[in-house]
């Protein structure tokens, strides 16, 4: 069985370099010893490189050739990924892809397509980089009704949120770092507004709860506005300023699911983890909590999740993966405003500091206050006890006299 590759960038020449590499362990491992690397596609050209004689231009040479029975998609994105990935599938050929704007997007028409046609689609690289977390969930912890997911999923992210507590490095200076590292998205934006810890809690919560969890449907908030007074006060709080994403089951058959910034208990697993490394908890009914943790980006650690799937159709040529889940349903996200959290609230008071913080304390009765040191007179921060969201920022608006300059979510993992 032939191999094909689509897309030889980061994740891409990794796969390439570890199929080399380990060729003769990959080979014994797939059961099929005739297992090769057969074409790389890419639009550009790369003179020199070793593996220069199977670099083709033409996607046709890929779908028309019956030797090839695996194809790996690296390309990123949906166009024209989607299309490939499409086509590939009706010619029953298996597909593995890091993608995970693809899998967030079109995963369950995918795994549809997959099925109709007896072959096999696997995305274990496109969450968590090099963390096996696709194939825990769906098989290792399959006897579990699964109540929550939370993780930190996104390496650059939390890369740059490192540097700058850590550091003291400047927000561009980390994100320069991270995408010379090749860390980032070739849009850093979609790290840093949150975009792909979205897609990835999206397939999470997919895999997890049974039913498509759509980007859209999910709120998401990046770290941009995150500032070195909120660090302060996350330390003075006992912990740190994370992206967090999360998805949980509720009672009446819904679910909820966000990414935004969260302060975390220095005591919390997911405090330590720094770095490009990411982290996921899943909260299983019989398990408890599992936590999985590892290189979430990177060429290696992510090509290692994509090979590992490859070996994974090979073994399955015959007897297909079992593996996918239903179509989303209109308002199976709930609003998450209506759930209950605990905020962090940092305001600039005008007028009377101590009448505005009487007044807040009427309107909001359990609030503690945070300090950090050189903070200017007419600012303070608190934290709320546990209210629905919108009850909060409801409260918030009554208050006279005060601006609010950010807000965070406290979580409790
Ligand atoms: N840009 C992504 C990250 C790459 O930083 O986590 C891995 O998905």
């Amino acid at each position: 069985m032939k191999v094909a590759i689509m897309g030889f960038g980061v994740v891409g020449s990794g796969v390439a370099e570890l199929f080399a590499k380990n060729h003769n362990k990959i080979v014994s491992s797939s059961t099929q010893p005739e297992l090769e690397l057969k074409y790389i596609l890419d639009i550009k050209d790369f003179p020199g490189s070793p593996f220069a004689d199977m670099m083709i231009k033409d996607f046709n040479i890929i779908l028309n050739d019956p030797e090839v029975g695996i194809v790996v998609e690296t390309m990123g994105g949906l166009k024209p990924a989607y299309d490939y990935v499409s086509a590939c599938l009706k010619a029953k050929k298996s597909v593995v892809t890091s993608n995970k704007e693809l899998v967030a997007e079109k995963g369950y028409e995918l795994l549809s397509l997959a099925k109709e046609n007896g072959v096999n689609f696997l995305f274990e690289a496109s969450v968590g980089g090099g963390i096996p977390i696709i194939r825990p969930i769906s098989q290792c912890l399959a006897a579990n009704e699964i109540d929550e997911i939370a993780g930190i999923l996104n390496g650059t992210t939390n890369f740059i949120l490192t540097k700058m507590f850590k550091e003291g490095m400047s927000f561009g200076d980390a994100l320069k770092l991270a995408q010379e590292n090749g860390y980032a998205e070739s849009n850093p934006a979609a790290d840093i507004e949150g975009t792909d810890a979205c897609r990835k809690i999206c397939i999470l919560a997919s895999l997890a709860f049974g039913k498509h969890v759509y980007p859209e449907e999910v709120y998401t908030e990046g770290i941009t506005k995150i500032t070195t007074e909120d660090v302060d006060y996350a330390k003075n709080w006992g912990g740190v300023v994370k992206l967090i994403a999360r998805a949980g089951r509720l009672e009446n058959g819904k679910i909820f699911a966000l990414v935004s910034p969260a302060f975390v208990k220095s005591s919390s697993q997911l405090a330590s983890v720094d770095d490009v490394f990411n982290a996921i908890l899943v909260r299983g009914d019989a398990t408890g909590d599992v936590v999985f943790y590892g290189r979430g980006a990177g060429k290696m650690p992510t090509a290692s999740a994509v090979v590992a799937d490859v070996i994974d159709c090979a073994k399955h040529a015959v007897s297909k993966k079992v593996f996918g889940w239903e179509d989303g349903i209109p308002n199976y996200v709930v609003d998450y405003t209506s759930l209950p959290v605990s905020l962090y609230v940092r305001v600039s008071a005008v007028g009377n500091t101590s009448e505005i913080k009487k007044e807040l304390e009427s309107k909001i009765p359990g609030i503690n206050y945070l300090v950090r040191s050189a903070s200017p007179a007419n600012e303070f921060a608190f934290v709320t006890p546990e209210m629905p969201e919108n009850e909060i920022r409801e409260k918030l608006t009554e208050i006279n006299g005060i601006s609010i300059i950010n807000t965070i979510r406290i979580t409790d993992y």
